[in-house]
This record gives C-alpha cells, sequence and structure tokens, in this order.
C-alpha cells in the first residue's frame, strides 16, 4: 500500500528556504512512490489552542475553523515532515498554534490507549526540517523538542531532523543545491521500510 505522506509547511514567507526544503523532500517521497499532501500553516485561518478541556472526552477539538480540515490529513498520514525556520529560538506562531491545536489528538490517545499501551507508537514517523540565519550552537534545540512531543501527541515517534544554519534571505537556500539534495534524500529515506 502507498505511504501517504504529510508536509506541514510552518513559515510564514511563501517559496523560502523552509518551503523549497520541504518541497524537496516530498518530491523524494514522491520518486518512493508515496503519496503526499501539503499543508500550509499560514493559510489556515485557525485559532491556537484554548485549553477550553472540549477534547478531554471524545479526543476532538470542538472549535470550528480551518484546523477541522488538517485533522483527518495528520490522523491519515503515516509520515509527517513539519517544516519551520527558527523565530526567536522556536518555531513560528503559525506552526505553533498548529501544534497546540494538536492536544485533541494527544487527549485521543489518552483515551483510547492504556498506560501500558501507551509506551508504544503505532501511527508513523515524524520528522521535523528546520533553517535558521544564525549560528547559534543551540539554534534548534527549542524547536526540536516541540517536534518531538507533538509527534508524541500523534502517537508517532520523533525520527530526527534536517537542520542548517546561515539562511536568511528566502532565496539563500538556491545558492546550496548541495543541501536540496540532502533534502531530497531525506525524502525518500523517510519512506523507507514497512
Ligand atoms: C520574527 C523572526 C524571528 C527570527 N528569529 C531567529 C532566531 O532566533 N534565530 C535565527 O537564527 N534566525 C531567526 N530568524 C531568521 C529566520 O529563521 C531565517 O530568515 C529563515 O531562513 C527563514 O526561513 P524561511 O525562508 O523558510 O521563511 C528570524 C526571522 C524572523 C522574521
Amino acid at each position: 500500500m502507498k505511504k501517504k505522506v504529510l508536509g506541514i509547511y510552518g513559515s510564514p514567507r511563501k517559496g523560502g528556504n523552509s518551503d523549497q526544503l520541504l518541497d524537496k523532500a516530498l518530491e523524494g517521497a514522491r520518486s518512493e512512490g508515496a503519496e503526499t499532501h501539503s499543508i500550509y500553516a499560514r493559510n489556515l485561518k485557525m485559532s491556537g489552542c484554548l485549553e477550553c478541556g472540549g477534547c478531554n472526552e471524545t479526543g476532538k477539538c470542538v472549535v470550528k475553523d480551518d484546523m477541522q480540515a488538517v485533522y483527518p490529513l495528520m490522523e491519515d498520514a503515516n509520515v509527517i515532515i513539519l517544516a519551520s525556520p527558527i523565530f526567536f529560538y522556536g518555531i513560528t506562531a503559525q506552526a505553533k498554534a498548529l501544534i497546540d491545536r494538536s492536544q485533541a489528538m494527544w487527549s485521543k490517545r489518552m483515551l483510547e490507549k492504556t498506560r501500558e499501551e501507551r509506551k508504544r507508537y503505532d501511527s508513523g514517523k515524524g520528522y521535523l526540517i528546520c533553517v535558521g540565519a544564525s549560528r547559534g550552537k543551540n539554534l534548534f534545540e527549542g524547536a526540536e523538542l516541540t517536534a518531538k512531543y507533538f509527534f508524541d501527541a500523534l502517537d508517532m515517534t520523533y525520527e530526527g531532523g534536517l537542520f542548517f544554519r546561515r539562511l536568511e534571505k528566502g532565496s539563500d537556500v538556491r545558492k546550496q543545491p548541495e543541501i536540496l539534495e540532502e533534502a531530497l534524500e531525506f525524502g525518500k529515506k523517510a519512506v523507507e521500510g514497512d
């Protein structure tokens, strides 16, 4: 059966560095026979999580906005690749709003799995692509922690990421074709195996 890969584009900048890298990763996944879907966080009209408790009983979010179309895509995906630039040592607000709203999927996991079963992650694999302008040693630490617990909520394992420093202008990544090639290979590897 075809693997389903969901790419979540976290940058507010259309066609920028992380967009181009995720495009390449999805191209790599498709070249290995996967089916890919894309979500652009910047296009979603949605709020962050309200911590209203609405999802505690049912595992479903009660807030009716564009996020409702994203839940089924996340549930269906065997692989999710999240891409975001670093904004103030974390992911973008747009990507974070989507992640915070996945609290409903965390509630669902709590409702459907016992404590013992929650030691297993049965819903697939998650990957991260991150870019930043500086050379900061700890530049990606915050984003990686967020991604790890995002995938945990989705009952997926966090399998690692691609991280690139010193990319600032939206076109910078095009000056380094080897990086785009790396993203292509990353996408291919993401869909390897059973
Ligand atoms: C609001 C804002 C905050 C940023 N914060 C950081 C930061 O903390 N560290 C860093 O290295 N770059 C930071 N940057 C630079 C972006 O990460 C960089 O330009 C990146 O290449 C943008 O990716 P994109 O082309 O995919 O949008 C920031 C940019 C903006 C607009």
